[in-house]
């Protein structure tokens, strides 16, 4: 077990958030201190769900100042880079599960002037994102079958997060090692002692009676 290069920041996931009111969650992000937001993108075929598009960041773009964490459930992600890109997506984490030229489309996210990542879904082994691993800013382990938020935290992931740990020392890399699904103020710390460092926190989040010690308890 090896600790983060990184410092830990929490991350809302705006799937959790109000769809009628996206503009008030990204408002409700920054004025409670967080710099990141989490915007998850999925297209009914790799996920079995539908979320937002590119108009939706584009709009929210101006509010908050906030660093859009970009997570992208598409079969087809490398049709979409571009137009994330220009809608202000600040990092672009794309799945290693469909057939497409993955490490291209990492070097395309990076040669647009974004950070870029690599998500794995439960079922993925860690050896899948192995090649990419000096090529990304963050590896994303999804805690839960993506697609919806609100489920169960999966313990049985932790310990990939280990392993991508443990090669990010011995390789002397920085990548961010993001957890994504069930992430709340005990399960992140469980994740974090394996040398996770970014929290996606969708339900946990919103709905934290105290979001302020919620986000301290994941940080300090
Ligand atoms: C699930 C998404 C998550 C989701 C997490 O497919 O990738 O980002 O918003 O939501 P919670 O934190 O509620 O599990
Ligand atoms: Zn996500």
């Amino acid at each position: 077990m090896s600790t983060s290069p990184n410092p830990p920041v929490v991350v809302p996931s705006l799937l959790a958030s109000n769809h009628g009111r996206l503009a008030d969650a990204c408002l409700m992000v920054a004025n409670a201190g967080l710099e990141w937001l989490h915007l998850d993108i999925m297209d009914g075929h790799f996920v079995p769900n539908l979320s937002f598009g590119p108009q939706v960041l584009a709009d929210l773009r101006p509010l908050g100042g906030l660093f859009f964490d970009t997570h992208l459930m598409l079969d087809n992600p490398h049709q979409y880079i571009e137009a994330f890109a220009r809608a202000g997506a600040q990092q672009i984490t794309i799945h290693a599960e469909p057939d497409y030229p993955v490490a291209k489309t990492l070097t395309r996210i990076r040669a647009l002037g974004l950070k870029c990542g690599i998500a794995l879904k439960p079922g993925t082994a860690a050896r899948a994102a192995e090649p990419f691993l000096d090529i990304v800013d963050n590896v994303l382990v999804m805690t839960v079958e993506p697609g919806f938020g609100g489920q169960k935290f999966m313990a049985d992931m932790l310990p990939k997060i280990a392993q991508f740990s443990q090669w990010r020392f011995e390789r002397k890399l920085k990548f961010r090692l993001e957890v994504d699904g069930g992430i709340d103020d005990e399960t992140g710390l469980l994740c974090r002692a394996e040398g996770a460092d970014t929290f996606v926190c969708g339900t946990a989040w919103f709905h934290a009676p105290d979001r302020k010690s919620f986000v301290k308890k994941l940080t300090a």
